[in-house]
């Protein structure tokens, strides 16, 4: 239990730091609080019209949990991966930093669940591209990744990670509620669009 406890602080830790907040000021963008959604995630900071600097913050919200995972998985075991999986996840969306208001989590899922099985992270990768792809909605994608997530660790043979795939998916839709909002209201923007 010490052990499991070590990895749920590193993986909050982990998972607090911001990046979408951090390569916003590094690239002179202003407050991404004030863009958009006021979001901190790589979709927001793409509304600020810089690519590079949304792309370097989907790697990095994305690594951040991949590595603290795999961090975990490889020092002690799976349970203690899931722990640190959960508690990134955790970090990016309620972090101290930010007085606990944080992201809606979308990459760090899936670099968590690219870290504990790629296959089904893979399959994740691929569902939130074809949701996203067919809506042009960044949102639209998450919630369709997020929804099919433990679908696919089921077919894919990993009933281990079920129940926490379960667990991400009700919080990333519980993070995404102004944005089931704008989408039963019709005013979602679109990918790459400035509002
Ligand atoms: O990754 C978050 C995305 O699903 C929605 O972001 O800024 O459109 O609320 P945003």
């Amino acid at each position: 239990a010490p052990v499991l406890l070590l990895w749920l602080v590193l993986g909050y830790l982990a998972g607090s730091v911001p990046f979408g907040i951090v390569f916003a000021r590094v690239f002179g963008l202003g407050d991404l609080r004030k863009v958009g959604s006021g979001n901190i995630g790589a979709t927001n900071v793409l509304r600020t019209g810089h690519k590079p600097a949304a792309a370097l913050t989907l790697v990095m919200d994305s690594g951040k949990g991949a590595f603290v995972t795999l961090a975990a998985l490889g020092l002690a075991g799976a349970d203690a991966a899931q722990a640190a999986a959960l508690a990134s996840f955790v970090g990016h969306c309620f972090p101290v930093w930010l007085g606990f208001r944080g992201g809606k989590g979308v990459a760090t899922f899936l670099g968590i669940l690219l870290a504990l099985a790629w296959p089904v992270g893979l399959a994740a990768c691929v569902s939130w591209l074809a949701a996203a792809g067919m809506s042009r909605i960044s949102s639209v994608g998450a919630l369709g990744a997020a929804a099919l997530a433990p679908v696919w660790a089921l077919v894919l043979g990993r009933g281990d990670l079920v129940l926490l795939a379960v667990v991400l998916a009700a919080l990333v839709f519980w993070r995404h509620g102004e944005n089931l909002i704008r989408l039963r209201a019709g005013t979602e923007p679109r990918i790459g669009s400035r509002r």
